[in-house]
């Protein structure tokens, strides 16, 4: 959610902030803006462009822009929290004196009382933003010392921040802030950079260096220096990061999203192998001792990585025989879970850098649990403050709608409880052999299921118009259901929900009319007539069945279904890795006949670091 850049070098400043913001955009695309120091002549205000809409309207006002040039400047792409997208509510934003630009990731909770307080002084606004509030009150406290300045604005501040800070009398430096949104430093050649994702400047520089809960930095060309919230100066380490970021460009692909789902064998195969090899799984950070002691775990995530949990939940009981629950991170820390020093909770986050999830982690940890990660972003905030982390190599994931990352955390997923039920000799050898050895197939197997594309693109274009779509499923089909439903609202914007198939008939069913399109997957044998029966329940009714099953059943449900899918049929527990791939090329391709915007849908963001 958010993303903040920001350069101080020796070449032009919006060259690097328009290119970093682009790069950033997958982080919120509201609106977009940049400041700079302009040096051609000492000028007492910060100037600064900033444009309601996608970041190439701002590029194209920057470039038709005559001397807007400096070597000094901070940027933001935005997702809307405080007030809505448009021109005056963009950042970066000033104060009355124009001296100072600030641009923000995550919530001024306290900003109503501020503003309150400030404008009884007097002053004005201009915005609806929570972020103009940072810019006024330092443009108030401002006697010439900047870097006094932000250090007790932030003071003030509650909430979550990431600060890129610019002052026109100090056109030489930017001051960053770090509480609770994520701030990471480049360091370049003669060139420093600060941004909300590595991504941002990748391309420049490997050595970087994160900071860490209310930290500062006064970042300038040629040194840069940290601080506490207190002013003290500390000491922080420059990393150089080992890995590739990944492609960030489409390479013949329409969208991002369908380069991602084809790139899934791959991103599974590289997520097993870094932890599967010589006919067993490396994860030495959950030892037998510390497995013997547990006697609960918690998977805890947001959106996508929630509906993983769901489906690994059914494989860890089954494996394991350890009571595992799945909690939504933004209900988790508010409900008071009972934890404890016998309780593992899994935080599973793409990004890495999800606000719920790092405060579920949180209070995971006050509460005295061992907590594991499962993060694609090396690094990120969650990898950071977990006890043990175990790192999805999916590659950067650029579409907001996750696919590849999904898949490589359900992998993990799998290869957590069969560790687990090994270690506590849950399961026996030939067991753990047979579904170690399916477990390594998955990467051919999802290659297979994903050559039936054109099969899907033909039932998309027969079924692209319809309004609201049941995804119906029971067991760990009904957890398919859910990925299912969130990937085709994501990006076609047409209402679906999932619901458990056997729950249908008590209520929701009263939403079924004629033509209504019902999505039922339908692979796990054992129930397998139950759902016809709930399939012939909502036909009864007038509604339109496409059915998602095994190759074996395919005969079985033809007589029932309007339209069939199949995927190869493997055991149980690992089958939510081939039947969530038609759901999301269904969703693609619903979306691309309905031309949306597939990689950027509306009112979205890739990492949602606000709460
Ligand atoms: C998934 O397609 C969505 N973009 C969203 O639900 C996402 O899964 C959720 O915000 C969690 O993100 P994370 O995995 O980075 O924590
Ligand atoms: N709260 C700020 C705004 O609404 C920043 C939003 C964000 O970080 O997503 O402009």
């Amino acid at each position: 959610m958010c993303g903040i850049v920001g350069y101080v070098g020796k070449k032009s400043a919006p060259e690097f902030l328009l290119g970093a913001l682009e790069k950033l955009e997958y982080r919120g695309y509201d609106s977009s803006g940049i400041a700079i120091c302009n040096d051609k002549e000492k000028k007492d205000k910060v100037e600064l462009i900033k444009k309601k809409g996608r970041i190439r309207v701002l590029r194209e006002t920057v470039e038709n822009f005559k001397d807007f040039f400096g070597k000094v400047g901070i940027g933001h792409t935005r997702w809307a929290t405080h007030g809505e997208p448009s021109d005056i509510n963009s950042h970066p934003h000033t104060g009355a004196s124009g001296k100072i630009a600030v641009v923000h990731n995550g919530i001024i909770e306290n900003y109503m009382i501020l503003k309150k307080n400030l404008m009884q002084k007097g002053i004005k606004f201009a915005s609806e933003t929570d972020t103009e509030v940072v810019a006024v009150l330092a443009d108030y406290l401002y006697d010439g010392d900047i870097f006094e300045t932000v250090r007790k604005t932030a003071l003030s501040l509650e909430g979550s921040f990431a600060l890129g800070i610019l002052c026109s009398d100090f056109p030489d430096r930017i001051i960053a802030v770090k509480k609770e949104s994520p701030l990471i430093l480049g360091f370049g050649n003669e060139e420093n950079y600060i941004a909300s994702d590595i991504s941002a400047f990748a391309d420049r520089t490997k050595k970087i260096c994160r900071l860490d809960e209310c930290e500062m930095a006064v970042i300038k060309n040629s040194e840069v220096s940290f601080y506490n919230f207190s002013g003290e100066k500390i000491n922080k380490t420059i990393t150089e990061i080992d890995w590739n970021i990944g492609s960030s460009e489409k390479n013949g692909f329409d969208h991002f999203m369908l380069k991602e789902i084809m790139e899934q064998p791959k991103a599974v195969k590289e997520t097993l192998s870094a932890r599967c090899s010589n006919n067993d799984i490396l994860i030495d950070d959950l030892t037998k001792e510390y497995l013997e002691n547990i006697n609960k775990i918690y998977i805890v995530a947001c959106g996508s990585s929630h509906h993983v949990g769901v489906a690994a939940k059914y494989a860890f009981e089954k494996l394991s025989k350890i009571t595992t629950n799945t909690d939504l991170a933004s209900e988790f820390r508010y409900r008071s879970p009972i934890i404890d020093e016998k309780t593992l909770v899994i935080i599973i986050s793409q990004s890495g850098e999800t606000a719920d999830s790092l405060a579920a982690l949180r209070e995971a940890k006050h509460k005295g649990a061992k907590t594991l990660a499962v993060v694609n972003v090396v690094g990120s905030s969650i990898a950071a403050e977990s006890d043990c982390v175990i790192y999805t190599w999916a590659g950067m994931e650029v579409a907001v709608a996750t696919t590849k990352a999904y898949s490589a955390q359900l992998s993990v997923m799998y290869m957590l409880a069969l560790h687990i039920a090994k270690i506590l000799n849950k399961i026996s050898k030939e067991k753990f052999e047979k579904h170690f050895n399916n477990l390594l197939n998955l990467p051919d197997l999802i290659e297979k299921t994903l050559e039936e594309k054109t099969k899907v693109f033909e039932i998309a274009k027969k079924y692209c118009q319809r309004d609201n779509v049941f995804f119906i499923g029971r067991n760990n089909d009904y957890a398919i259901c859910m990925e299912g439903s969130l990937k085709f609202k994501e990006v076609s914007y047409i209402h679906s929900e999932a619901y458990p198939a056997g729950e249908l008939k008590h209520g929701t069913i009263s939403l079924i009319e004629s033509g209504t399109l019902v999505i039922a997957v339908a692979t796990n044998h054992k129930l397998f007539e139950k759902t016809i029966s709930n399939v012939r329940e909502v036909k009864a009714r007038g509604a339109v069945c496409l059915a998602l099953t095994t190759e074996d059943k395919r005969e079985e449900i033809a007589c029932v279904a309007d339209d069939t899918i199949c995927v190869p049929r493997i055991p149980p527990i690992m089958q939510p890795s081939l039947s969530v791939i038609p759901l999301q090329l269904f969703s693609y391709y619903v979306a691309l006949l309905r031309e949306r915007d597939i990689d950027r849908p509306r009112n979205l963001a890739k990492s949602v670091t606000v709460e």
